[in-house]
């Protein structure tokens, strides 16, 4: 069993990407906000603002090692049977822990996209905590300088996504499947 775990920026395409790749392979998809959003019957931003960042990121956590079979998840059923395309939230690979489970779980595709691109992709996004209230094109490249050198270091394969389809993004990652 071989599962694909999509890594890359938020609005960089995990999730578009994750579901046509798992429907085109016949293959699961899964989501790690989703989860957690099942797991605690919260939304995302609702966690962060009343809970914490720190309590959402151990929850990142939690949920790679439940899809690893690592963690009970209360009758659930949520550990990985068969092939499944993961997509994971824009921050799971910046803990070192986490970045070892990504590993175990499957190859790891980064989606690598601009910050001109994610400007206009996130302007009227309302979902994503970290980037509320404004200066939006600052927010982002601030992350990205935290965050884009672990993003390549983590990937297996890497694919840029501007000005591409889906299809096309497919072929890159056949090709560098190697
Ligand atoms: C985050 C990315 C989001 C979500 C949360 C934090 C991040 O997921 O997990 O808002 O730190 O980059 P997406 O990458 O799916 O948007």
């Amino acid at each position: 069993m071989t599962n694909i775990v999509l890594i890359g920026f938020m609005g960089c395409g995990k999730t578009t990407l994750g579901r046509w790749l798992a429907d085109r392979q016949q293959m699961d998809f899964v989501d790690t906000d989703e989860l957690i959003v099942r797991l605690e019957n919260m939304s995302v931003a609702d966690i962060f603002e009343k809970k914490g960042e720190a309590y959402f990121r151990d929850l990142e956590t939690k949920v790679l090692r439940i899809l690893l079979g690592e963690e009970q998840d209360g009758g659930e059923n949520l550990r990985i049977h068969k092939s499944t395309v993961i997509s994971v939230g824009g921050g799971v690979p910046m803990r070192e822990e986490n970045r070892a489970l990504l590993h175990k779980l499957g190859k790891i595709i980064f989606l690598d996209t601009s910050v001109n691109e994610l400007v206009r992709r996130l302007e009227r996004d309302e979902t994503r905590p970290l980037l509320r209230g404004g200066a939006l094109r600052e927010k982002i490249e601030r992350l990205m300088d935290e965050r884009l050198d672990i993003y390549d270091d983590t990937a297996d394969i890497i694919v840029t996504t501007d000005n591409r389809t889906l299809n096309k993004v497919f072929d890159d990652i056949i090709k560098e499947w190697g």
